[in-house]
């Protein structure tokens, strides 16, 4: 019986290498790498007035990714994807700071570009939801244009880069940014763990300390997404499979660019449809939030709202998007005040969220039990049975 019982529960050990082998095979064995290389106010021998640009090169092996990250204006993330690992950023600083021209931030050689985005963190809305219904239009403040913030020097750390900003009336509190390059696939590590690969960055975007101009303002942001070709035109929303890299959230957003009659994507802006109330956040400080469908927009607008825009598109396609935080009986932001979300901005395919190791576990312990069970009550009958059989055989000679 005991040699009976050891065999069974091999099958459970089987699944679950099984189940980690094609774990295996999902996330694609080797990952893709780039060398990262952080740069900031690319060729500019002063520290520029009016906000920084910072460059990270992501060098793979025949591309280059340039991330270029500024706040000369609303900040802007621009996305390049080269197809040379040679191609390189050059400014043309005066130029770039008159704000007045197109072509004083190039990419070169020019004919290497494949393909570039950028977002622009354009406003944040505030409204008083005195009936707690949790619809944006129903009593708007003016906007906070985010142009027009106060913004701190970039603090780096590896591609890690920081800026805070604060309109006049936010007394101690801020709006903080926080860009991450990355060179090779992962997982955030606070919540909601976005998966990131090489080719994307993740951008933190979290609002602490500022007072709001009634008890139950809520908030929005506005985002507008900048193209050449083939802007982030629609949005894309799929089931997420794996609850426990962001608990109780099963859907994944992702804005993406439209090639006519071509499923494919060149650029994207994901996330995860939920802010959190913390900054270390337990599940009760989740809050759900909301998208609203893209919209076009005036590029004329958005290019004298950031400096970064204004210098590298000539004609620039123009989509934007607002994003609310809480549903109705969600806490409002006087609760903790405090407010992130977090986004992935990148080129090519989004990434696709796996299994995690532990919902793989319990996969194989649930199909394998059943399996454990029956091998086991196949076994007690056979024993049964030929038990049966023999004591029937002996009877006669009795
Ligand atoms: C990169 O380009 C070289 C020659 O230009 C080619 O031999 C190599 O296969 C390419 N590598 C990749 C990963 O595409
Ligand atoms: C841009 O602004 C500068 C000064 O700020 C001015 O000298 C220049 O003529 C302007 N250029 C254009 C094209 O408007
Ligand atoms: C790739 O780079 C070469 C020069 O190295 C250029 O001639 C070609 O047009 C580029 N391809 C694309 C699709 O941009
Ligand atoms: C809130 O509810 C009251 C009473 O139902 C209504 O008169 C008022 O217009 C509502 N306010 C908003 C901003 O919807
Ligand atoms: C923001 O700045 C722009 C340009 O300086 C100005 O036209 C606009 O009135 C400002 N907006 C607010 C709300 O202060
Ligand atoms: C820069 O960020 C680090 C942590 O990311 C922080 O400890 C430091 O105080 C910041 N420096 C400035 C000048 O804000
Ligand atoms: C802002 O910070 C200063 C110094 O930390 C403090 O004295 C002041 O009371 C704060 N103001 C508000 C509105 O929290
Ligand atoms: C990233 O982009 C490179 C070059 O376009 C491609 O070869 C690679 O498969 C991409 N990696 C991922 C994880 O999307
Ligand atoms: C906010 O609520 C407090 C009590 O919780 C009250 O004293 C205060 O007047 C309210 N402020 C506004 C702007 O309604
Ligand atoms: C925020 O809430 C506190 C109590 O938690 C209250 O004293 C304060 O007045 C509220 N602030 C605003 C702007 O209503
Ligand atoms: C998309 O393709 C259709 C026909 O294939 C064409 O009529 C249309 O102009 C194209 N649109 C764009 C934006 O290229
Ligand atoms: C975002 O919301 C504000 C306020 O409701 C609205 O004025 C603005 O047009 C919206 N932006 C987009 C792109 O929908």
């Amino acid at each position: 019986m005991a040699n009976a019982m050891s065999c069974g529960v091999c099958p459970v050990f089987l699944l679950f290498s099984v189940f980690t082998s094609c774990l295996g095979l999902f996330s694609g064995g080797e990952t893709f790498k780039r060398q990262v290389s952080v740069e900031l106010n690319p060729g500019s021998a002063v520290t520029p007035p009016g906000g920084d640009l910072l460059h990270v090169r992501a060098v793979g092996d025949n591309d280059t990714l340039h991330f270029l990250f500024c706040s000369q204006g609303a900040p802007t993330l621009l996305l390049v994807h080269t197809n040379s690992s040679s191609s390189t950023v050059k400014v043309d600083w005066p130029l770039f700071l008159a704000r007045n021209t197109s072509g004083s931030l190039r990419v070169e050689p020019e004919s290497s570009i494949l393909y570039s985005t950028a977002v622009v963190f354009s406003r944040l809305l505030e409204y008083d939801d005195v009936n707690d219904t949790a619809d944006p239009t129903s009593d708007p403040f003016p906007p906070y244009e985010l142009q027009n913030f106060t913004w701190s020097r970039l603090n780096l750390s590896g591609p890690v880069a920081l800026l805070c900003g604060a309109a006049s009336n936010f007394m101690n509190g801020s709006l903080c940014l926080q860009l991450s390059v990355f060179q090779s696939e992962g997982r955030g590590q606070l919540w909601p763990r976005l998966i990131h690969t090489a080719n994307s960055s993740q951008m933190g975007v979290w609002l602490d300390g500022m007072l709001p101009r009634a008890n139950r303002s809520r908030f929005l942001l506005e985002l507008q997404a900048v193209s050449g070709a083939y802007p982030l035109s629609r949005v894309e929303v799929l089931r997420s499979i794996d609850d426990e890299y962001t608990p109780s959230i099963f859907k994944v957003s992702q804005w993406v660019s439209s090639v006519n009659g071509s499923s494919d994507v060149l650029g994207f802006v994901q996330w995860k449809p939920v802010a959190y109330r913390q900054s270390n956040p337990a599940l009760e400080d989740a809050t759900p939030c909301r998208h609203s469908d893209p919209r076009p927009q005036s590029s004329e607008k958005t290019a004298a709202s950031s400096g970064l825009i204004r210098a590298f598109y000539s004609e620039p396609d123009t989509f934007a998007l607002n994003v609310s935080f809480g549903l109705a009986g969600e806490p409002f932001y006087n609760s903790t005040q405090f407010l992130s979300w977090t986004v992935l901005v990148g080129v090519g395919s989004p990434p696709v969220d796996s299994f995690s190791p532990l919902v793989v576990a319990i996969m194989a312990v649930g199909l394998g039990t059943p399996v454990v069970v029956l091998l086991l009550g196949g076994l007690w009958v056979c024993i049964r049975k030929r038990a049966a059989d023999s004591t029937t055989a002996y009877e006669p000679i009795n």
